[in-house]
């Protein structure tokens, strides 16, 4: 079976791929690099010893979509190709709705056009909103979302669901990650986040190396057992896992399906920090600095419809996710660049 990944490139583009191409799953990735490097996808071919098919371009480009569709018979496609830096979203909201509308429109359009009836989707947590209390159910409807960000996955998860209503052949899978952390055990591939890291690991990450001075903790006011706020922290080769999962459900189903992608723990941020020094015996500067608008205090997943019905479970915990996050920033301590 022959997937696309769009925004193959990326953080979870390229562990999903590793795992699909060990699955057995032939892998074409679609990219235009504005949040990745084409070393990413070279990596994956040498850490797998399988070839990817890779095409540079815009989702949001049909003609070249079309292009990759004529040459390749898809099976199914994982959307994956977003911008998803919470407050650049409030700074430039229109590119957000323009690129993560966008591509998802054209994904629709083209695969209706080629026959792919097939579509795994990046969806997030953020779309439970505001108003939800944890842990998240799949049956909690959406909520009102905080920035320009959650609001495109809202919309988009929106627009599938409705796809899926006018055209009864095609399967739609949601899939809601929480906090994806950590790396490829072998080291090579990982996050590599472009400028200052929004998010807290890679951000540890990057003082732990040397690349940054130090840590602000968000906030120590929380109604929390420590004052920082708890999330749910997912290994990225679990919810890769998750990806080759929901691929094999999509082909055997209709219609669309929601399934929450989380471990079902939350830890604060002093917990991840004090979990990061410990796993990989290096000290983590950090201080308090104020709170970070649009935050909640705490979230996490009730996981168990993907346990249930896609066989899935997370195997990996915090101490492997900081270990894994280190190994591959240890080996490379700029990332993708030499
Ligand atoms: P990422 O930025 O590393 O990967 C996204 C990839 O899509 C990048 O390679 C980027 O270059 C590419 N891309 C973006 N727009 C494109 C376009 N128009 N055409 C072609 N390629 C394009 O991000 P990630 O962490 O791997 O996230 C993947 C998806 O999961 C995103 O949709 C993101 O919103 C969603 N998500 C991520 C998290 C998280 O914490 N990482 C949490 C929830 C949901
Ligand atoms: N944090 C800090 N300092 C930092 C960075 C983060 O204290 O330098 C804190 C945040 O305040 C928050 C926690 O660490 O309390 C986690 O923050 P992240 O930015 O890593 O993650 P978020 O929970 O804010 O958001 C992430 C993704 C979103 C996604 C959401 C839910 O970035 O895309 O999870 O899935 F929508």
């Amino acid at each position: 079976m022959k997937i696309l990944l769009a925004g193959g490139a990326g953080y979870i583009g390229s562990h999903t791929a590793v795992a699909l191409l060990d699955a057995g799953y032939d892998v074409v990735v679609v990219d235009n690099y504005c949040n990745s490097s084409p070393e990413a996808v070279k990596r994956v071919e040498e850490l797998t010893g399988k070839n990817v098919v890779v095409y540079a371009a815009d989702v949001k480009d049909k003609a070249a979509m079309q292009q990759i569709f004529a040459e390749n018979k898809i099976d199914c496609v994982i959307h994956f190709a977003g911008l998803k830096a919470v407050g650049e979203s409030v700074q430039k909201p229109i590119a957000y709705y323009r690129n993560n509308i966008d591509t998802t429109l054209t994904l629709l359009e083209v695969m209706a056009e080629s026959g792919c009836h097939n579509i795994v989707f990046s969806s997030s947590a953020t779309v439970y909103g505001e108003k939800n209390a944890a842990p998240y159910m799949e049956t909690m409807e959406r909520g009102t979302c905080s920035n320009p960000y959650g609001w495109t996955k809202s919309m988009m998860e929106q627009i599938l669901q409705d796809a899926t209503v006018a055209d009864k052949d095609l399967s739609v899978v949601l899939l809601r990650y929480f906090n994806p952390i950590g790396a490829h055990e072998s080291g090579m591939i990982g996050e590599d986040p472009q400028g200052i890291p929004n998010n807290l690991m890679p951000y540890i990450a990057q003082v732990a190396v040397g690349r940054r001075d130090k840590l602000t903790i968000f906030g120590n006011d929380y109604p929390t057992p420590d004052g920082t706020c708890r999330r749910d922290y997912i290994h990225v080769m679990d919810l890769a896992d998750g990806h080759v999962k929901a691929v094999d459900f999509a082909v055997k189903n209709k219609g669309t399906e929601i399934f929450n992608l989380g471990t079902g723990t939350p830890y604060s941020v002093l917990d991840i920090v004090n979990a990061f020094e410990k796993s990989n015996n290096i000290k983590v500067n950090y201080e308090f600095g104020p709170r970070r608008a649009g935050d909640l205090p705490e979230f996490w997943a009730n996981s168990d419809k993907a346990h249930e019905i896609l066989g899935w479970v997370a195997k990996h915990d915090l101490e492997d996710m900081c270990r894994d996050t280190w190994n591959w920033q240890s080996k490379n301590p700029q990332g993708y660049k030499k």
